[in-house]
């Protein structure tokens, strides 16, 4: 299963993300968690040592040199389109609890893609992870998902689309399926984050008609207590958990 997530910026797509991927590796699926975001922060929310010294694949300028044949920065005709990535997993994933992970880092930005060696590769990359991997693949995303590129989107079976009661985090939902569909991922579902009452349950349903809502996680002053006391995020909800593992239910 190769599962994508978006939504807002601080919805809750990383906590989901991390909650996902601890209950599919404790229900004995291998698990690959790929932080897409570049704002990276997937690895701390795992609790993965010293996250802060982990080197997105992105800011390999050896790599991404030795693979697509153009310096990162430098603009060139030609480079490898199809640089080599199947052994990068092997040597550049992390490992935690029976979850991997892989930091990609930042992508660059263009008007109707950008030709640059960096994104080559990670596109190259995440598509290998997603197409020829036989394992769980979780991907955190930010909002901008357009750089994801036709051939990786085709590859993601579902898009789950977090938000959070709220106008913007609704109107970003409905960017982000307007784009999914526009890149060729049409299979989005949604999960309601945050949620402090039914007349916020019914807001987000009124509000996002046609979407497919695989659960509603509730609000937790406790997450927001160990996040401020630095305590490991994803045992301090138990209401949370037992949420997300309906969540996963619905997805297998
Ligand atoms: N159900 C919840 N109850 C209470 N707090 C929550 C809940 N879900 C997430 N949070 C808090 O909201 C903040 C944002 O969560 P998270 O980092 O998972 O969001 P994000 O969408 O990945 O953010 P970003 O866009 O910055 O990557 C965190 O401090 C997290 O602890
Ligand atoms: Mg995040």
């Amino acid at each position: 299963m190769k599962l994508a997530v978006s939504g807002k910026g601080g919805v809750g797509k990383t906590l989901l993300v991390s909650l996902l991927s601890k209950i599919f590796a404790e229900s004995g699926y291998s698990v690959l968690a790929i932080d897409a975001d570049p704002n990276a922060n997937l690895a701390a929310t795992l609790g993965f040592p010293e996250p802060e010294k982990i080197t997105p694949i992105s800011e390999m300028k050896e790599l991404i040199e030795e693979r697509t044949g153009v310096q990162p920065g430098k603009t060139a005709s030609f480079f490898k389109l199809n640089p080599k990535v199947d052994d990068i997993p092997e040597k550049y994933a992390l490992e935690r609890n029976g979850i991997k992970l892989m930091v990609m880092g930042r992508m660059k930005k263009g008007g109707s893609g950008c030709y640059c060696p960096e994104n080559a590769l990670l596109q190259a990359l995440v598509t290998h992870l997603l197409l020829a991997r036989n394992e769980v693949v979780i991907l955190d995303m930010e909002a901008g998902i357009e750089h994801l590129g036709r051939a990786t989107a085709k590859a993601v079976d579902k898009l789950i689309i977090v938000v959070e009661p709220g106008r913007r985090s609704v109107e970003t939902a409905l960017r982000i399926s307007k784009l999914a569909q526009d890149i060729g991922l049409p299979n989005i579902a949604v999960v309601g984050n945050k949620i402090r009452s039914q007349a916020e349950r019914e807001f987000l349903i009124s509000n996002l008609p046609g979407f497919k809502f695989l659960g509603f996680i509730p609000y937790d002053q406790a997450i927001v207590d160990a996040d401020l006391a630095n305590l490991p995020l994803l045992d301090s909800s138990q209401a949370i958990i037992n949420e997300v593992r309906n969540i996963f239910q619905a997805l297998i």
